[in-house]
This record gives C-alpha cells, structure tokens and sequence, in this order.
C-alpha cells in the first residue's frame, strides 16, 4: 500500500508550498518614478543582516519577532562576532548577542522591539549609528521567559560612539 503515502507526501509539499505563500513579500504597487530622496514605501519589507551565532536560540526567536514585523531577514554566522562588532563601531559596553544591520547600515544590536527598529527607521536622527539594546533583558523581544519582565533602554547610538536613551521600555505589552 504506497498510495497513502504518496497522498501524504503530496499533502507535505502542498503545506509547505502554502507556507511559502504566506511569507512571501507582498506586491507593491509601485508607482512611476517616485521623487529620489523619498523613503522607502513603508508597506515595503525592510532588509535586515543579522549577524549571530549559529547556536544562539535567542537569536533565533529574535528574527523570527523581526520577521512577523515585516522585516525580511537574512542571517549571517560568522566566526568573529566581536570583529564584526568592533567594525560597525559598536563598543563593547553596547554589545549583545546579535548585531542587525539595515541596508542603510543603521545597526541594530540586541533585542530590540521591531517597532522601535520601524521607528528609527522611518525618521533616523542625524549622526545616529543605530540603536542598542545591551545585554540580553529578560522579557524582550526573543528572550521570553513566562511571566518575567525587567524594564530596559533602547539607546540610540551615535557616530562619535557616545549614546542616548532613544526609547525607554517599561512593560512587555509596550513592546508589541
Ligand atoms: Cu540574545
Ligand atoms: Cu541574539
């Protein structure tokens, strides 16, 4: 008896075709030459590079927020995290787990709420090298643990490596 097998396979790559739907990028409606120095169409997906450790499940959890944002994530593992975020001039008192890099090259270190990530975006302050969630706070964005919540800055970085509190975040609902 292959038959029922068969149905089962088939039923397999017909769930998997449907999920490849449900992800893809929606189609934009592009309209004729928009003026050069206009930002991005908002409903547009937002490239990210996240560098990560291919071991990190933090990490991963964290994409996966960045993704049902509406980001389109491409991952990279590289073997020097910490060259990696000496490059983009990320001091060490700012690091976390993952680095993000937007195809501006704003970076976004740590578990940053996409919506903050979307704010930034949409209207980047002057000399800003992105934004910075230090450490790894319990209760944000990727590093969900029940019930447990520990308030935390988002902190906007600066060119010159000094920084400031871009976004100060209280509540998990706040984050959402
Ligand atoms: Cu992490
Ligand atoms: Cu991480």
């Amino acid at each position: 008896m292959t038959r029922p097998l068969h149905l089962s396979v088939a039923l397999t790559l017909l769930l998997a075709l449907g999920a490849c739907g449900e992800t893809a990028e929606p189609e934009t409606t592009a309209e004729a030459d928009p003026p050069a120095s206009e930002p991005a169409n908002d409903a547009e997906a937002k490239a990210l590079t996240i560098y990560k450790s291919p071991t990190c499940g933090c990490c991963g959890d964290w994409v996966t927020h960045m993704e049902e944002a509406g980001f389109q994530a491409s991952t990279e593992h590289p073997q020097q995290m910490r060259a990696i975020k000496m490059q983009l001039g990320i001091e060490p008192e700012y690091s976390s787990c993952h680095t993000g890099v937007s195809d501006e090259g704003y970076v976004f270190e740590g578990h940053i709420p996409a919506k903050v990530v979307q704010r930034f975006l949409e209207n980047p302050p002057e000399n800003a090298l992105g934004l910075a969630v230090p450490r790894m706070p319990v209760g944000s964005p990727g590093m969900e643990m029940g019930e447990r919540f520990e308030p935390y800055d988002v902190l906007l970085l600066k060119e010159d490596g000094s920084s400031e509190v871009y976004a100060h975040i209280d509540t998990a609902e706040e984050q959402y």
